[in-house]
């Protein structure tokens, strides 16, 4: 028994204070369970609708249709479903959208149910969220996959769109690879996040922190972020490139402007090859294993010579690039362009077609690694997708502020549940 007899939405707020969506569904084995959505700030050109109101009323960022379109057309169809049936739960919210992107509906409506509903099939199947998600993912695709906890990049300095200084650079992550469990990288990254706010104090600079709950303070150079981020390693008694090595989220749409990679901050301005050439430059001075959208969405050029020359040593993600798209991602591995992909599930609006993303990158070879966005609510599903489809890293901002550390505690609660059953992902980076 776990058919679907009420689904409800409201409004409410995300971390940045905007309004999101909302949705619980009720089974009729007495049981619920509530999803909230995630919104991004540095989105993709490619990614499903995100529906709001417009007008005056909370600046234009209301979801109140978004939660009309729950509350009557998704709940039509989705009343008497059983919620353990994910895939054709989310085949009848794609069905009667009937739009790739979403647009009838809007992803963010779509997905707070389908979201929703994993959650309350879940709790009708008696299992522990992972292992739900784990049970679809392979009986789905025929795969074996084992449950594990995954490294986290912990973006520690925030730039870009998700603060207001003058680092062009998004995000500046620390990968606790050396550590010997989830709960020891942990320890790692409040220990490091600790020191870099007393080095920024040191000299001055500001400790007030950006969407993602790094640090966001002005600086000369994208370098001076990472040499911060390095003494602030040493300063913990752990040694870069081998305890910790970085990781870079360029989001590199948002300054590439008339063909030209604008580096304000820097007073530069290069074109594909020359931002290719600053990229491989940082990774040959610096210990960066992994690089996502390095170059623009639309400069697939730009994405091909990145590849080429980056590919073969670290890992090159591709965000803005994929929006967690088969379709875009199929022409990713076409083209061999990144050995990666970002997965949030609300670039594509429902989780069945989260996980196919998830099985195309692994039949690829392409790492799959599960993301917040910058604007979160408390909702910590995608520590348990992570487990479960065992994609071995997670991104999910700083250790600071509660939108960020609900999924940390997510997984340490996992960890500890499963104790030795279960691997700490580090063994596919040493
Ligand atoms: P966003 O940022 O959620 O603002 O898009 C996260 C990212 O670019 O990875
Ligand atoms: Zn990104």
């Amino acid at each position: 028994m776990a058919n679907i007899t009420s689904v409800k939405a409201i409004q409410i707020l995300d971390s940045r204070g905007l309004p999101t969506v909302s949705c619980r569904v009720e089974t009729d084995d007495g049981l619920s369970a509530i999803s909230k959505v995630p919104s991004g700030a540095s989105t993709g050109e490619r990614e499903a609708l995100e529906l709001r109101d417009g007008g005056n009323e909370y600046l234009g960022k209301g979801v109140l249709k978004a939660v009309k379109n729950i509350n009557t057309k998704l709940a039509d169809v989705l009343i008497g479903m059983d919620a353990r049936n994910q895939f054709e739960i989310d085949q009848a919210l794609i069905d009667l959208d009937g739009t790739p992107a979403k647009k009838n509906l809007g992803a963010n409506a779509i997905l707070a149910a389908s979201i929703a509903t994993l959650r309350s099939g879940a709790k009708s199947a008696k299992l522990p969220l992972y292992e739900h998600v784990n049970n679809l993912y392979c009986s789905e695709f025929k795969a074996n996959k084992q449950l594990s906890l995954p490294v986290p990049m912990l973006n520690i300095i925030n730039g870009g769109e998700h603060a207001n200084n003058n680092i062009d650079i998004q995000e500046f992550m620390v990968m606790p690879i050396g550590a010997g469990s989830f709960n020891e990288c942990m320890q790692w990254a409040i220990e490091i996040y600790g020191a870099l706010k007393s080095l920024l104090a040191s000299k001055g600079l500001s400790t007030a922190v950006g969407d993602e709950g790094g640090f966001a303070p002005d600086l000369k150079s994208n370098q001076e972020a990472i040499e911060l981020i390095l003494k602030s390693i040493e300063d913990c008694g752990l040694e870069a490139g081998k305890d910790i090595v970085l990781a870079l989220d360029c989001a590199a749409s948002e300054f590439f402007t008339d063909g030209k990679y604008v580096l304000k901050g820097e007073n530069k301005s290069l074109d594909s090859n020359g931002f290719v050439d600053y990229l491989k430059s940082l990774v040959s001075s610096y210990p960066i294993r992994s690089i996502e959208d390095g170059m623009d969405e639309n400069d697939f050029d730009g994405w091909s010579m990145l590849t080429n020359e980056l590919a073969n040593s670290i890992q090159i993600v591709g965000d803005d690039l994929f929006v967690t798209n088969v379709k875009d991602l199929q022409h990713g591995i076409d083209k061999s362009l990144a050995n990666s992909i970002l997965i949030k599930l609300n670039q594509i609006g429902t989780v069945s077609e989260t996980l196919g993303a998830i099985n195309l990158a692994s039949q690829n070879n392409y790492s799959a690694v599960i993301s917040h966005r910058s604007g979160e609510t408390e909702d910590n599903t995608i520590a348990d997708i992570c487990v479960g489809v065992s994609a071995g890293q997670i991104k999910t901002g700083a250790p600071c502020r509660s939108d960020r550390t609900s999924k940390y505690n997510r997984l340490l609660w996992i960890e500890s549940d499963l104790g030795n059953s279960v691997s700490y992902a580090n063994e596919l980076f040493l």
